[in-house]
Protein backbone atom coordinates (compact mmCIF):
# COMPACT_ATOMS: atom_id res chain seq x y z
CA UNK A 1 0.00 0.00 0.00
CA UNK A 2 1.43 3.45 -0.57
CA UNK A 3 1.02 5.63 1.99
CA UNK A 4 1.09 9.58 1.17
CA UNK A 5 3.31 11.21 3.32
CA UNK A 6 1.57 13.80 6.35
CA UNK A 7 4.07 15.57 8.59
CA UNK A 8 3.09 15.37 12.16
CA UNK A 9 0.81 18.34 13.71
CA UNK A 10 4.51 19.38 15.32
CA UNK A 11 6.64 19.47 12.18
CA UNK A 12 3.67 21.53 9.99
CA UNK A 13 4.16 23.60 12.77
CA UNK A 14 8.09 24.17 12.88
CA UNK A 15 7.81 23.81 8.83
CA UNK A 16 5.21 27.10 9.11
CA UNK A 17 7.45 29.27 11.17
CA UNK A 18 10.36 28.11 8.82
CA UNK A 19 8.10 29.33 5.56
CA UNK A 20 7.48 32.47 7.90
CA UNK A 21 10.96 33.05 8.84
CA UNK A 22 11.99 32.71 4.65
CA UNK A 23 8.86 35.06 3.87
CA UNK A 24 10.22 38.00 6.36
CA UNK A 25 13.78 37.98 5.04
CA UNK A 26 12.54 37.75 1.67
CA UNK A 27 10.06 40.82 2.43
CA UNK A 28 12.43 42.96 4.51
CA UNK A 29 15.24 42.42 1.47
CA UNK A 30 12.70 43.62 -0.99
CA UNK A 31 11.96 46.96 1.50
CA UNK A 32 15.98 47.48 1.67
CA UNK A 33 15.91 47.38 -1.97
CA UNK A 34 13.35 49.72 -2.49
CA UNK A 35 14.99 52.34 0.43
CA UNK A 36 18.02 52.20 -2.11
CA UNK A 37 16.76 52.32 -5.11
CA UNK A 38 14.23 55.41 -3.91
CA UNK A 39 15.80 57.54 -1.08
CA UNK A 40 12.20 59.33 -0.26
CA UNK A 41 10.76 55.83 0.76
CA UNK A 42 11.18 56.58 4.62
CA UNK A 43 9.54 60.05 4.00
CA UNK A 44 7.08 58.60 2.42
CA UNK A 45 5.92 56.20 4.26
CA UNK A 46 6.18 58.73 7.27
CA UNK A 47 3.91 61.38 5.65
CA UNK A 48 1.52 58.20 5.02
CA UNK A 49 1.13 57.44 8.80
CA UNK A 50 0.70 61.67 9.27
CA UNK A 51 -1.86 61.22 7.06
CA UNK A 52 -3.43 58.50 9.17
CA UNK A 53 -2.94 60.35 12.60
CA UNK A 54 -5.35 63.05 10.46
CA UNK A 55 -7.95 60.81 9.59
CA UNK A 56 -7.85 59.22 12.62
CA UNK A 57 -8.60 62.96 14.29
CA UNK A 58 -11.09 63.48 11.99
CA UNK A 59 -13.00 60.58 11.75
CA UNK A 60 -16.80 61.90 13.00
CA UNK A 61 -16.26 64.80 10.06
CA UNK A 62 -15.28 62.30 7.38
CA UNK A 63 -17.24 59.83 8.20
CA UNK A 64 -14.05 57.24 8.29
CA UNK A 65 -11.23 56.68 10.61
CA UNK A 66 -8.89 55.08 8.36
CA UNK A 67 -7.73 55.60 4.84
CA UNK A 68 -8.61 52.90 2.27
CA UNK A 69 -6.23 49.92 1.77
CA UNK A 70 -5.96 51.03 -1.93
CA UNK A 71 -5.76 54.71 -1.13
CA UNK A 72 -3.06 53.51 1.42
CA UNK A 73 -1.22 52.02 -1.39
CA UNK A 74 -1.60 54.98 -4.20
CA UNK A 75 -0.14 57.62 -1.18
CA UNK A 76 2.88 54.83 -0.13
CA UNK A 77 3.52 54.68 -4.32
CA UNK A 78 3.01 57.90 -5.81
CA UNK A 79 6.48 60.01 -5.78
CA UNK A 80 5.45 63.31 -4.31
CA UNK A 81 9.03 64.81 -4.78
CA UNK A 82 8.65 64.27 -8.46
CA UNK A 83 5.48 66.85 -8.80
CA UNK A 84 7.36 69.97 -6.54
CA UNK A 85 9.74 72.14 -8.12
CA UNK A 86 13.56 70.68 -7.62
CA UNK A 87 14.37 73.33 -4.48
CA UNK A 88 11.47 71.91 -2.74
CA UNK A 89 11.83 67.99 -3.20
CA UNK A 90 13.49 67.59 0.23
CA UNK A 91 10.01 69.08 1.76
CA UNK A 92 7.79 67.33 -0.48
CA UNK A 93 6.49 64.54 2.12
CA UNK A 94 5.61 67.14 4.85
CA UNK A 95 1.78 67.28 5.30
CA UNK A 96 1.63 70.53 3.68
CA UNK A 97 0.44 72.44 0.71
CA UNK A 98 3.64 73.83 -1.30
CA UNK A 99 4.17 76.68 -4.23
CA UNK A 100 4.17 75.46 -7.60
CA UNK A 101 4.86 78.74 -9.09
CA UNK A 102 1.73 81.21 -11.02
CA UNK A 103 0.77 81.91 -7.66
CA UNK A 104 -0.54 78.40 -7.18
CA UNK A 105 -0.21 75.01 -4.12
CA UNK A 106 0.07 71.58 -4.55
CA UNK A 107 -2.36 70.49 -2.06
CA UNK A 108 -1.54 69.21 1.08
CA UNK A 109 -1.23 65.49 1.47
CA UNK A 110 -4.17 65.19 3.71
CA UNK A 111 -6.56 67.28 2.22
CA UNK A 112 -5.47 65.08 -1.18
CA UNK A 113 -6.56 62.18 0.92
CA UNK A 114 -9.52 63.13 2.30
CA UNK A 115 -10.60 64.60 -1.13
CA UNK A 116 -9.83 61.11 -2.49
CA UNK A 117 -11.54 59.21 0.09
CA UNK A 118 -14.76 61.03 -0.33
CA UNK A 119 -14.90 60.33 -4.22
CA UNK A 120 -14.94 56.49 -3.17
CA UNK A 121 -13.15 55.52 -6.85
CA UNK A 122 -13.38 52.41 -8.01
CA UNK A 123 -11.09 50.45 -10.50
CA UNK A 124 -12.00 51.79 -14.10
CA UNK A 125 -14.08 54.26 -13.05
CA UNK A 126 -13.83 57.61 -15.15
CA UNK A 127 -12.99 60.45 -13.09
CA UNK A 128 -12.50 64.30 -13.98
CA UNK A 129 -10.46 66.93 -12.00
CA UNK A 130 -10.70 70.53 -12.97
CA UNK A 131 -7.49 72.21 -11.79
CA UNK A 132 -4.13 69.59 -12.78
CA UNK A 133 -2.07 72.09 -11.03
CA UNK A 134 1.21 69.80 -10.25
CA UNK A 135 -0.61 66.48 -11.46
CA UNK A 136 -0.25 64.79 -8.01
CA UNK A 137 -3.87 64.06 -7.59
CA UNK A 138 -4.65 63.31 -11.03
CA UNK A 139 -1.50 60.65 -10.55
CA UNK A 140 -3.57 59.26 -6.87
CA UNK A 141 -6.26 58.61 -8.98
CA UNK A 142 -4.49 57.38 -11.87
CA UNK A 143 -2.61 54.72 -9.18
CA UNK A 144 -6.32 53.90 -7.89
CA UNK A 145 -7.01 52.49 -11.63
CA UNK A 146 -9.20 54.98 -12.25
CA UNK A 147 -9.21 56.75 -16.31
CA UNK A 148 -8.27 60.22 -15.62
CA UNK A 149 -9.26 63.62 -16.98
CA UNK A 150 -7.99 66.71 -15.69
CA UNK A 151 -8.00 70.26 -16.94
CA UNK A 152 -5.71 73.32 -16.03
CA UNK A 153 -6.33 76.68 -16.95
CA UNK A 154 -2.63 78.26 -16.68
CA UNK A 155 -0.95 77.06 -19.72
CA UNK A 156 2.69 76.29 -18.21
CA UNK A 157 1.32 74.37 -15.34
CA UNK A 158 -0.80 72.50 -17.52
CA UNK A 159 1.76 71.48 -19.85
CA UNK A 160 4.41 70.66 -16.98
CA UNK A 161 1.94 68.14 -16.29
CA UNK A 162 1.14 66.72 -19.20
CA UNK A 163 5.06 66.13 -19.18
CA UNK A 164 5.34 64.80 -15.83
CA UNK A 165 2.72 62.54 -16.72
CA UNK A 166 4.25 61.14 -19.41
CA UNK A 167 7.73 60.67 -17.75
CA UNK A 168 6.18 58.71 -14.78
CA UNK A 169 3.85 56.48 -17.37
CA UNK A 170 1.09 57.41 -16.31
CA UNK A 171 -1.00 56.29 -19.17
CA UNK A 172 -4.31 56.28 -17.69
CA UNK A 173 -4.29 60.00 -17.29
CA UNK A 174 -5.81 62.41 -20.36
CA UNK A 175 -4.96 66.31 -19.52
CA UNK A 176 -5.55 70.13 -21.16
CA UNK A 177 -5.56 73.48 -20.75
CA UNK A 178 -8.45 75.20 -20.60
CA UNK A 179 -11.29 76.49 -17.95
CA UNK A 180 -12.66 73.35 -16.42
CA UNK A 181 -16.25 75.48 -15.01
CA UNK A 182 -17.70 73.80 -18.32
CA UNK A 183 -15.96 70.26 -17.68
CA UNK A 184 -14.81 67.90 -21.02
CA UNK A 185 -18.65 67.00 -22.56
CA UNK A 186 -16.74 64.96 -24.89
CA UNK A 187 -15.91 62.53 -22.21
CA UNK A 188 -18.66 63.03 -19.89
CA UNK A 189 -20.34 61.60 -18.27
CA UNK A 190 -18.24 60.55 -15.57
CA UNK A 191 -18.22 58.38 -12.02
CA UNK A 192 -17.00 61.20 -10.24
CA UNK A 193 -15.74 64.60 -10.22
CA UNK A 194 -13.27 66.51 -8.07
CA UNK A 195 -12.97 70.39 -7.77
CA UNK A 196 -9.01 71.27 -6.86
CA UNK A 197 -9.80 75.06 -6.43
CA UNK A 198 -12.49 77.06 -4.32
CA UNK A 199 -15.79 78.48 -5.97
CA UNK A 200 -19.53 80.19 -4.10
CA UNK A 201 -20.63 77.82 -6.51
CA UNK A 202 -20.97 74.27 -7.94
CA UNK A 203 -20.44 75.38 -11.99
CA UNK A 204 -23.73 73.30 -13.37
CA UNK A 205 -21.79 71.46 -16.03
CA UNK A 206 -20.28 69.72 -13.59
CA UNK A 207 -23.20 68.37 -12.07
CA UNK A 208 -24.72 67.48 -15.79
CA UNK A 209 -21.97 65.82 -16.58
CA UNK A 210 -21.82 63.41 -13.30
CA UNK A 211 -23.44 60.29 -13.35
CA UNK A 212 -26.14 59.05 -11.62
CA UNK A 213 -24.61 57.25 -8.46
CA UNK A 214 -21.86 59.96 -9.20
CA UNK A 215 -19.91 61.37 -6.23
CA UNK A 216 -18.62 65.18 -6.76
CA UNK A 217 -15.81 67.10 -4.42
CA UNK A 218 -15.42 70.63 -4.40
CA UNK A 219 -14.21 73.28 -2.05
CA UNK A 220 -17.59 75.46 -1.51
CA UNK A 221 -17.20 79.46 -0.14
CA UNK A 222 -15.77 82.74 -0.74
CA UNK A 223 -12.69 81.68 -2.92
CA UNK A 224 -10.73 84.39 -0.68
CA UNK A 225 -12.30 83.48 2.75
CA UNK A 226 -13.43 80.71 4.74
CA UNK A 227 -14.61 77.36 2.05
CA UNK A 228 -15.63 73.51 3.67
CA UNK A 229 -14.90 71.01 1.32
CA UNK A 230 -18.61 69.88 0.10
CA UNK A 231 -19.33 66.26 -0.93
CA UNK A 232 -22.46 65.76 -3.36
CA UNK A 233 -23.63 62.41 -4.30
CA UNK A 234 -26.63 61.74 -7.56
CA UNK A 235 -28.24 59.25 -6.96
CA UNK A 236 -29.95 56.81 -9.13
CA UNK A 237 -32.73 58.58 -9.79
CA UNK A 238 -30.36 62.11 -10.58
CA UNK A 239 -31.26 63.72 -7.22
CA UNK A 240 -28.40 65.53 -5.61
CA UNK A 241 -27.85 65.57 -1.62
CA UNK A 242 -24.64 67.30 -0.13
CA UNK A 243 -22.83 67.62 3.05
CA UNK A 244 -20.32 70.25 4.42
CA UNK A 245 -17.05 67.84 5.77
CA UNK A 246 -14.31 70.08 6.86
CA UNK A 247 -13.24 73.79 6.36
CA UNK A 248 -10.19 73.64 4.20
CA UNK A 249 -8.43 76.80 2.32
CA UNK A 250 -7.72 76.72 -1.45
CA UNK A 251 -6.31 78.67 -4.03
CA UNK A 252 -9.53 80.38 -6.21
CA UNK A 253 -11.60 78.62 -8.82
CA UNK A 254 -10.81 81.19 -12.15
CA UNK A 255 -12.29 81.71 -15.13
CA UNK A 256 -16.18 81.71 -15.95
CA UNK A 257 -16.64 81.06 -11.79
CA UNK A 258 -15.97 84.91 -11.34
CA UNK A 259 -17.59 86.35 -13.78
C1 LIG B 1 -4.69 73.95 -5.39
S1 LIG B 1 -4.18 73.92 -7.04
C2 LIG B 1 -4.48 72.25 -7.46
C3 LIG B 1 -3.57 71.26 -6.96
C4 LIG B 1 -3.53 70.05 -7.84
N1 LIG B 1 -4.75 69.30 -7.84
C5 LIG B 1 -2.33 69.20 -7.51
O1 LIG B 1 -2.48 68.01 -7.25
O2 LIG B 1 -1.23 69.75 -7.56
C6 LIG B 1 -5.56 74.57 -7.99
C7 LIG B 1 -5.33 74.57 -9.47
O3 LIG B 1 -6.56 74.88 -10.11
C8 LIG B 1 -6.27 75.64 -11.24
N2 LIG B 1 -7.50 76.33 -11.68
C9 LIG B 1 -8.10 77.42 -11.15
N3 LIG B 1 -9.22 77.73 -11.83
C10 LIG B 1 -9.34 76.79 -12.82
C11 LIG B 1 -10.30 76.58 -13.85
N4 LIG B 1 -11.35 77.39 -14.03
N5 LIG B 1 -10.12 75.51 -14.67
C12 LIG B 1 -9.04 74.70 -14.53
N6 LIG B 1 -8.11 74.87 -13.58
C13 LIG B 1 -8.25 75.90 -12.73
C14 LIG B 1 -5.18 76.57 -10.75
O4 LIG B 1 -4.49 77.18 -11.82
C15 LIG B 1 -4.33 75.63 -9.92
O5 LIG B 1 -3.32 75.04 -10.68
Amino acid sequence: MIRSYRPSTRWRHVLRLLLAAVNALAISSVAGAAEEDDPYAKSRAAMVRVIEQHMAATRSELGRGQLDARVRTAFSAVPRHAFVPDDLSRRAYEDRPLPIGFGQTISQPFIVAAMTELLEVRPGERVLEIGTGSGYQAAILAALDAKVFTIEIIPELGEAARTRFKRLGYDNIASRVGDGYDGWPEHAPFDAIIVTAASNHIPPPLLEQLKPDGRLVIPLGNPFGAQQLLIVRKDTAGRTTTRKVLPVRFVPLTGRAQK
